[in-house]
């Protein structure tokens, strides 16, 4: 984690299940050196106790605006931070915020302060991308707010999805770097695409052909590298809002894949094709839904664009192109081969046919091979983790070249 030794720091703590987490967020940062001074709703409280947060963080933890010391407590918490963190973030402290309603101590605070302001959402799914939702998030980030997360994982009550918090560690790195320079990511000023979502090639006006890809891992790579201050257009497949600050293009075909893709990738400093494309569709679509009555009918398939071999045999210079390999065996072999044939920078390979890896999994495991000849295994983690990862390459190859040109100039 970047220091964060000698800075004060709100943490806002609202009423979520994650509540607890924030315990955590609290011990990171003071064991970073910072001087903490928590701030809980009155809902989390019900969640975590306030006795715990006066044992960990620099002071007492303060909830009211009325029965603190001092007047104004707000405007002092705000005025003397050097960052407010709301972790976890609920779906009414985000809208209050939007909104610059001051209903308690902490949104007050946010209000008030003209620190940096970070913001990690936590809740479930259907709330995460209800449209009043998406829109305050967007607003904040177009104020220049710091959205951290949430990621997809499990939830409260045994459900699946969006809405996540994020982890401890990684909000407390992600605290540390925006105090270190204020500089959003390692990938901030880089334009970057992402494919996500598996096609639908339509049989009649009813029925098509798809497969088992939910889109997971692809939303990974854009909320990863939106979080690392990328500005990101996903191209999907997924009735799911776009992750905070990233643009959506909505597609359903590979026809279609392959025409935003063409029109956005051009521009692109980084391309992922995540998206499960598919290789075939119908030559001959019926035009009305194809009735039993008049028997089984005879469906003949025809090759749909190869979207990677295009985007690889057009690619500007500088961009770095990531493909994908879904395989179900021989899974280095078929990735080498995709690699030669289709151009790209990198291919992800990974084994859909494996536990927990592939399709619709939280987790996935893949080998990444590198057109330089070199091999990465990213073991069994999460989707987020396995974008990290891969994005930690990407951005590495972009500084290597930086500097290799730079080297050339110099001996010009
Ligand atoms: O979405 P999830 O449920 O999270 O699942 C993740 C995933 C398994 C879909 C993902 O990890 C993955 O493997 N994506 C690629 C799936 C796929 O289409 O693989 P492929 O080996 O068939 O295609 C190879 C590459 O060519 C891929 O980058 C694909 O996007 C691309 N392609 C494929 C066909 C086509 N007509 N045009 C393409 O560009």
């Amino acid at each position: 984690m970047t220091s964060v030794a000698g800075k004060r720091i709100v943490l806002g703590v609202s009423g979520g299940i994650a509540a607890y987490k924030a315990v955590e967020v609290c011990r990171r940062l003071m064991d970073g050196g910072a001087h903490v001074v928590p701030v809980l709703t009155k809902g989390a409280t019900r969640f975590v106790g306030r006795t715990t947060f006066d044992a960990l963080a620099s002071e007492p933890a303060r909830m009211s605006l009325f029965d603190e010391d001092g007047p104004i407590p707000h405007t002092a918490l705000g005025r003397n931070a050097d960052c407010v963190v709301v972790a976890p973030a609920t779906a009414r402290v985000i809208g209050a915020y939007a909104a610059g309603i001051s209903s308690d101590l902490l949104t007050a605070t946010l209000i008030a302060t003209r620190a940096p302001v970070v913001i990690c959402p936590a809740m479930h799914t259907e709330m995460w991308e209800h449209p009043a939702v998406v829109d305050n998030i967007a607003t904040l980030a177009g104020r220049g707010v710091h959205i951290v997360g949430p990621e997809s994982g499990r939830l409260a009550g045994g459900d699946e999805g969006a809405g996540r918090l994020s982890s401890p560690e990684r909000i407390a790195d992600e605290v540390g770097r925006i105090l270190a320079g204020g500089a959003p990511g390692d990938m901030a000023g880089l334009s970057v695409v992402v494919t996500a979502g598996g096609t639908r090639e339509p049989i009649d006006p009813v029925r098509f052909i798809a497969n088992r890809s939910s889109g997971k891992q692809g939303y990974a790579f854009a909320e990863e590298a939106a979080c690392r201050g990328a500005e990101v257009t996903v191209i999907s497949t997924i009735d799911r809002p776009a992750p905070a600050g990233a643009r959506m293009v909505r597609v359903g075909t590979a026809e279609e894949m392959a025409s935003a893709a063409a029109a956005e990738a051009g521009g692109a400093d980084v391309v992922v094709m995540a998206a499960a494309v598919a290789d075939f569709r119908p030559a001959a679509p019926a035009g009305v839904k194809l009735k039993r009555r008049d028997g089984v009918p005879a469906i003949t398939l025809e090759p749909t664009p190869d979207i990677l071999a295009s985007l690889g045999s057009s690619k500007p210079g500088g961009q770095i192109l990531v493909g994908f390999a879904a395989e179900t065996c021989d899974v280095a072999a078929n990735a080498a081969a995709k690699l030669r044939d289709k151009g790209a920078d990198y291919i992800v390979a990974n084994d859909v046919a494996a536990d927990h890896a592939g399709f619709a999994h939280d987790t996935n495991e893949v080998l990444v091979l590198a057109s330089d000849g070199q091999t990465h295994q990213i073991g069994l983690r999460s989707k987020r983790q396995v974008a990290r990862a891969v994005l930690d390459l990407v951005v590495a190859e972009r500084n290597a070249r930086t500097e290799a040109r730079a080297g050339s100039k110099e001996r010009q």
